[in-house]
This record gives C-alpha cells, sequence and structure tokens, in this order.
C-alpha cells in the first residue's frame, strides 16, 4: 500500500486526478470504478479541467458507480445519478453507452444486482477503484461487520451513515435508509484501488484502515491485502498514521 500524505484538499484533488489520468492514458478504454460524496468532486473538477485542455480524454473509458440509494429517482438531487452526471459526466465526453450506474428505482433489486456484476465481468473487471471512506470505515456502502465476501448486494444503511449523510438532505428522514452497493469483494477484485480522504472527521478511521487489524468491522482495512492501492490522505486526515 502506497500512501502519499498531502497539505490541502485542493493538493489531494489534483494529485488524485493526476493518477486517474496517468492511466487513463496508458488505457483509454479503462474501467474506471467511480465513487460520489464530497471527497472526489475535487478531483472530479480537476479531470475536467484536464479534459477541457486536451489533457486527457474520456471517449472509451467505461465507468461503474459504486453505490446508489434505494427508491430515489436519478433526477433527484441527491441521487449518486444526479451527481456523476452533475459533477461529472455532463462535463466530458463520456459516451452514455459506457455509463453505468445502480438503478435505485429498480422493480428487481435482485436482478439489478446480479446484471451488475456481470456487467463488471463483461467488461473485464475495474481496473482503477476510485474510493472515498466513511467514518465508520465504509468503503461504497459496505457497512462495518458485513462479510468481506459480497458481490453487489442491497444494505440496510447503518445509523451512523444515515446521520452523516444527512447533511445532504433537508432533513435526517429523508435520507433512503437502504442502498445497493458493489461489495467488499467486488470493490478489492479491482486491479488498483485509489483511496481518497480529507478531514480531522476521517482520522480515526484512517488509522485503522491503515494501521489497524484487517476485519469486516473497518472494511476499509480489506485494502492492507490489496497488492496495488494507493491513498491520497490531506494531512488533517493522516494526523494518527
Ligand atoms: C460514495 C461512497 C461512500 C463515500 C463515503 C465518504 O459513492 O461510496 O463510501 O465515499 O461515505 O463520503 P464523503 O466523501 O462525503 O465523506
Amino acid at each position: 500500500m502506497k500512501i502519499i500524505i498531502v497539505d490541502s484538499y485542493e493538493e489531494m484533488s489534483i494529485k488524485a486526478a493526476s493518477i486517474v489520468q496517468r492511466q487513463l492514458n496508458i488505457k483509454p478504454d479503462c474501467v474506471l470504478g467511480c465513487a460520489t460524496g464530497h471527497t472526489p468532486l475535487g478531483m472530479y473538477k480537476e479531470l475536467i479541467k484536464a479534459y477541457r485542455r486536451k489533457e486527457v480524454d474520456f471517449e472509451q473509458t467505461v465507468f461503474f458507480n459504486l453505490d446508489e440509494y434505494c427508491n430515489i429517482d436519478p433526477k433527484n438531487k441527491q441521487s449518486y445519478h444526479y451527481y456523476m452526471n452533475h459533477n461529472f459526466f455532463a462535463h466530458v465526453n463520456a459516451k452514455r453507452d459506457n455509463i453505468f450506474i445502480l438503478n435505485g428505482m429498480a422493480k428487481d433489486f435482485d436482478q439489478e444486482i446480479k446484471m451488475y456484476d456481470q456487467q463488471i465481468k463483461a467488461k473485464g473487471g475495474i481496473d482503477l477503484q476510485i474510493l472515498g471512506i466513511g467514518e465508520n470505515g465504509h468503503i461504497g456502502f459496505n457497512e462495518p461487520g458485513e462479510s468481506f465476501e459480497t458481490g453487489t448486494h442491497i444494505v440496510q444503511l447503518q445509523e451512523s451513515t444515515i446521520n452523516s449523510n444527512s447533511k445532504y438532505f433537508p432533513s435526517k428522514e429523508d435520507v433512503p435508509t437502504a442502498a445497493l452497493t458493489m461489495g467488499t469483494k467486488s470493490i478489492i477484485q479491482a486491479r488498483m484501488l485509489l483511496l481518497l480522504a480529507n478531514g480531522p472527521e476521517k482520522a480515526s478511521v484512517v488509522y485503522e484502515t491503515v494501521k489497524g487489524k484487517v476485519t469486516p468491522q473497518v472494511p476499509a482495512s480489506i485494502i492492507q491485502l490489496h497488492p496495488n492501492a494507493v491513498l491520497v490522505i490531506e494531512k488533517s486526515a493522516a494526523a494518527f498514521i
């Protein structure tokens, strides 16, 4: 595991974008696993800037998003469909047919999750998976205590995740209680992982992830076992390592 500690959120974003960019320049038809949340926003902005400078091209890139809330319309501003379109896809030349995001409005969730794993496999697996980390150690929506052996599945969100994500919703009651997520097993099968973290509220969990025991109680700790994981951590989130 390679750990890069940087001075600011801006530096984290620039470094992360340069890693993604390098990967895309080596392999333009790269399969990129995308995360949402506050953490990667700056990285997406940097990638958009690089695209405008013609330093990177997304025409052949295939995108798989980590997760989506259940029962939330893709047009809803809190949906991860909206987030990705609004913050990234609408600003670059990503092809619609190459964008895969779990459908939180699917009539049959079992079929949806099965299909997602098949689609990832059909595209040759994820080359580079971008990850944020929850204060409780979740990656995607894989909550503490869940098996490391899961593919894409449905999760009931834990109270701590609902509380933490309520800042994005009008009230806590509006936060969906369930989500579809790529599983820990699917994530760890990516050929490269890029985990970003910023802010002092992530310092404890970053410590647990990097120096603690590998345990389903801290889902992100699994990355210790990955042969090609890069962590770009802003200094306040790296305070304990
Ligand atoms: C989002 C995701 C989550 C977030 C995590 C951190 O697609 O998979 O695991 O990465 O909740 O969120 P932020 O970046 O908002 O602190």
